[in-house]
């Protein structure tokens, strides 16, 4: 039985602070502090160079990749931690066109989140040869499939909205038609269920800063699916992805597995602390998460819907449909976020006018939900958001 009450004091949330915004960035976990203390004192500190071996370092990006396994729905030794999820993007998405060396389109829709898009957008013009990104409406992927295209590259949740993509069904219709399938799982790794081996999956990345808690700029995770290991090309052939790093050989010979996904030094401070976040979700069941996640949006909606006219749900209204984020329109939604903030309730704004919050059962409960809504009506009744300085613009919104 998963425990929220235990999970919630593995978190450390600052007095009058409702934290809706784990969907961005998780908060830390306590143990986090520790780890990576003793990661720096004593075995950087101590072993110096010998860590590498001593404290196992080389081997964490598999190690923790097993963990991230887990809760995605993979086998163990198919992902692997590295880099940015930008990068990550790159990689899969290069791999995956690889595969369909004939074809030219990599289909994406208007609701992925614009680094994947701008990656895309590198890769067709490294690429040369034809090779275009075709960007569609959300729900007309499934009608852009066709035998034209060499890869689907789809971030299920919608950032924006939290729209969830059916994963299995446009897998399945992806394959059906020859395309290898590439997912972002972003806004999914740690906020519902997602089941990358029975969806047949080829490829997928996503993030641990977000619903993992690992730190703002933990390092990013990619799967291959164990049929394509060792098939697939890594176009960022960097030595720690190479057969034998350590052999020094002047070609590159891409390693076994998900071995050839690693490109350089893995950040190991990083890890450190993404390892200890990881320790949250031991005894953690997914189902559970999710059955909780949409118990709290459905509240929330209910409540905002009923106290807070002013606001337009952005979101889908059928929770299935959702990941485990809500967005609100509001005309002005920058400066009541910026208000809300002020406030205490910590979500955050994306252009042009969305309020998002973020559910996260692992340390958000019904009364922070609601002592939420109670602010966030309070500031709509009164106007009090409307001032010069909640209008300001900060670099990160
Ligand atoms: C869906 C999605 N893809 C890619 C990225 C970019 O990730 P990174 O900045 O780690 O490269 C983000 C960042 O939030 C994201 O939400």
């Amino acid at each position: 039985m998963t425990d929220f009450a235990k999970t919630r004091a593995l978190f450390r949330l600052p007095d009058g602070v409702i934290y809706l915004d784990g969907n961005s960035l998780g908060p830390l976990p306590i143990a986090a502090e520790a780890r990576v203390a003793r990661t720096i004192s004593e075995e950087w500190g101590k072993e110096l160079i010998r860590g590498w071996n001593s404290a196992g370092w080389i081997s964490w990006p598999r190690s923790i990749g097993d963990r991230v396994a887990r809760l995605i729905g993979a086998p163990a030794g198919s992902v692997v931690m590295g880099d940015t999820l930008s990068i990550k993007v790159f990689q899969a998405l290069a791999a995956a066109a690889a595969l369909r060396p004939e074809r030219r389109i990599i289909l994406s829709d208007s609701g992925n989140f614009p680094s994947d898009l701008y990656m895309a957008e590198g890769l067709v013009t490294a690429l040369g040869r034809g090779y275009q990104v075709k960007v569609v409406a959300p729900d007309a992927v499934e009608g852009a499939i066709d035998d034209s295209v060499a890869v689907m590259m789809l971030t299920q949740v919608d950032y924006r909205t939290g729209r969830l993509h059916d994963m299995a069904a446009l897998t399945a219709r992806a394959h059906a038609a020859g395309v290898v399938t590439v997912w972002d799982l972003a806004h999914s790794a740690g906020a519902l269920p997602v089941e990358l081996e029975r969806c047949d999956v080829d490829f997928a990345v996503g993030c641990t800063y977000k619903y993992l808690n690992g730190g703002p700029g933990a390092p990013a995770f990619i799967y291959v699916a164990p049929r394509l290991a060792d098939l697939a090309q890594p176009i960022l052939s960097g030595w720690l992805g190479h057969e034998a790093p350590f052999a020094f050989d002047l070609d590159y010979r891409a390693g076994p597995g998900i071995e050839r996904m690693r490109v350089g030094t893995p950040p190991i401070i990083a890890l450190a602390a993404l390892d200890a976040a990881l320790d949250a979700w031991d005894g953690v069941e997914m189902d559970a998460v999710r059955r909780q996640s949409i118990a709290l949006s459905e509240l929330f909606i209910r409540e905002v819907e009923a106290r807070c006219p002013s606001l337009t749900l952005a979101s889908p209204r059928e929770p299935l449909r959702r990941g485990s984020q809500v967005s609100f329109r509001h005309a002005d939604g920058y400066a009541v976020m910026q208000a809300l903030i002020d406030h205490g309730v910590i979500g955050d704004f994306r252009a042009p006018d969305c309020l998002r919050f973020g559910f996260t059962p692992l340390y958000i409960g019904e009364a922070d939900v609601m002592g939420a809504v109670a602010i966030l009506e309070r500031i709509l009744a009164t106007g009090s958001w409307d001032q010069p300085r909640y209008r300001q613009k900060a670099a990160v919104t």
